[in-house]
């Protein structure tokens, strides 16, 4: 496989290159004088399978990079492209709501007609979310690995809180794969409005001592408002595990004066440059990446082989 990968992920690129039948590829994407983007494939690639890594978050630039590199590859006659997105953006926009755009769809949409076979990422943000998409989107679990974490920070003590419905799920898996009883998982009821984000709750008995786990903090207004709801009712320490950390904006720092204690959160984003990480841990999700990548291409080569015997 040939891996092009865009400049912020070099470090999960050099980690992939490390499987031996993984080996880099060479390209740019820049900008003409008038600033039409520009691809330029500095690698063979006829008959390959060629993987990218790399973001469609904003700015805008990058969904269209990976738009523009995929569809040049497809045009040197790669045989497969396989994009890997650790954190696939536009998940989020996938509730049909009259008059409102269903992004996931629209992405998925782009990303076929760009000749991308195949998508992977990490903990997607709904089972709809594969749905929506009209080619194959594999989504790695964390469970384990969040698991692992909270053995490792002695955090198997702490009563595990989803800050809305949609992420009971999530707890409750992260809760098997540690061995703990699952029980009835404590949660909020979640409800944007104008004013903002509104929680009711805790649903559910707390104790001292709370991780809360999501799939992403963005803004951090989610966190924000359930925290405000925990210290409220006397809880201490307050610890978060996400998967993805965007950190847009400031709001999400209010966190640190409403008990929490420490954020987890995996390299599926590069942590925005400048950050004060002090209390942010990077919990890292390219051994998941790089272990998909690898059975991904032992199966091609059986099915290679047992078809030319
Ligand atoms: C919502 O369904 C998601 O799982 C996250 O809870 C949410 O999108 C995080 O965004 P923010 O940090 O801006 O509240």
């Amino acid at each position: 496989m040939i891996l092009f990968s865009f400049p912020a992920y070099e470090n999960i690129a050099r980690q992939l290159q490390t499987v031996a039948t993984i080996q880099a590829g060479r390209f740019t994407v820049s900008r003409y004088a008038n600033q039409e983007l520009h691809a330029n494939i500095e690698w063979a690639v006829s008959s390959e399978h060629c993987l990218i890594l790399g973001t469609i978050a904003p700015p805008d630039e990058c969904l269209l990079s990976v738009l523009l590199l995929a569809q040049t590859l497809k045009k040197e006659g790669v045989h497969k492209i396989t994009a890997v997105l650790p954190y696939l953006a536009y998940s989020r926009q996938d509730k049909e709501k009259l008059g409102e755009s269903l992004g996931t769809a629209w992405v998925g949409a782009l990303l076929k007609s760009s000749r991308i076979d195949d998508v992977v990422t990490v903990d997607v943000h709904s089972e709809r979310d594969k749905q929506l998409f009209p080619i194959p989107l594999t989504s790695l679990s964390t469970d384990n690995l969040f698991a692992d974490t909270l053995r490792n920070h002695g955090l198997l003590d702490a009563t595990i809180v989803a800050p809305d419905n949609g992420a009971i799920g999530r707890c409750e898996a992260v809760k098997r794969a540690a061995g703990i009883a699952v029980g009835e998982t404590p949660y909020f009821e979640k409800k944007r409005t104008e004013k903002g984000i509104i929680h009711h709750g805790p649903v559910g008995a707390v104790g001292e001592k709370v991780l809360i786990i999501d799939d992403m903090i963005d803004t951090g207004g989610t966190l924000v408002s359930a925290c405000k709801k925990l210290k409220a009712i006397g809880v201490a320490d307050i610890y978060i595990l996400v998967t993805h950390g965007l950190f847009t904006g400031s709001s999400w720092q209010q966190l640190w004066s409403l008990g929490v204690r420490r954020i987890f959160c995996t390299d599926t984003v590069p942590l925005p440059s400048g950050m004060n990480a002090a209390n942010i841990s990077v919990v890292s999700a390219i051994p998941l990446i790089k272990e998909h990548l690898s059975k991904m291409d032992k199966d091609a080569r059986q099915r290679a082989a047992s078809n030319n015997p």
